[in-house]
């Protein structure tokens, strides 16, 4: 198993999967390297999509594993691999979120990120619980 930002050949599957954004954007995405996979012998068996809140704080937009591989530690460790990265390009906060009535939001809460909002959206719906990390303290 390996995490590592996508590349061009892992388009067909991040294609065929990731149906919640447009084609275009997954292909620019990979090429500014804001899409991460997990892979079994270099093929994707999940990823982490992210972009930037304000264009300034990381935000994670989508994590996905491939049924299988789930409740291994896999997930948590690409989440992991991210707020390494983000650290590496010098941001001390990221953020995602999740609908109130997802299991993933303890995930989150566990990896230490904190409800800090919300919304409904459309009005009717669960709430979508937004996080926040904090990567390190000020200097
Ligand atoms: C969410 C997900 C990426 C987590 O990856 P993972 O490798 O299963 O997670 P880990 O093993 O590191 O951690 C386990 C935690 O992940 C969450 N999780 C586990 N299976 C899950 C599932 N089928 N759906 C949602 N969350 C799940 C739970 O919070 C779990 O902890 P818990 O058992 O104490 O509740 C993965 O389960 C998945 O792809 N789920 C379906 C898609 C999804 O819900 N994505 C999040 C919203 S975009």
């Amino acid at each position: 198993m390996e995490i590592r930002y996508a590349l061009e050949k892992d388009l067909d599957y991040l294609l065929a999967n990731d149906h919640h954004v447009r084609a275009s954007v997954v292909r620019a995405k990979v090429e500014c390297a804001e899409i991460i996979v997990l892979t079994k012998d270099d093929n994707p068996i999940g990823w982490l999509r992210y972009g930037y809140f304000w264009d300034v704080f990381p935000f994670m937009n989508m994590l996905f594993l491939e049924e299988e591989y789930r409740g291994q530690g896999w997930g948590s460790r690409l989440i992991q691999f991210w707020e390494q990265e983000m650290i590496a390009q010098g941001h001390d906060t990221v953020m995602t979120s999740s609908l109130s009535n997802e299991r993933a939001q303890h995930l989150y809460r566990r990896l230490g990120y904190r409800d800090c909002g919300g919304m409904r959206w459309p009005e009717d719906t669960a709430l979508e619980i937004i996080f926040l990390k904090k990567l390190r303290t000020e200097d």
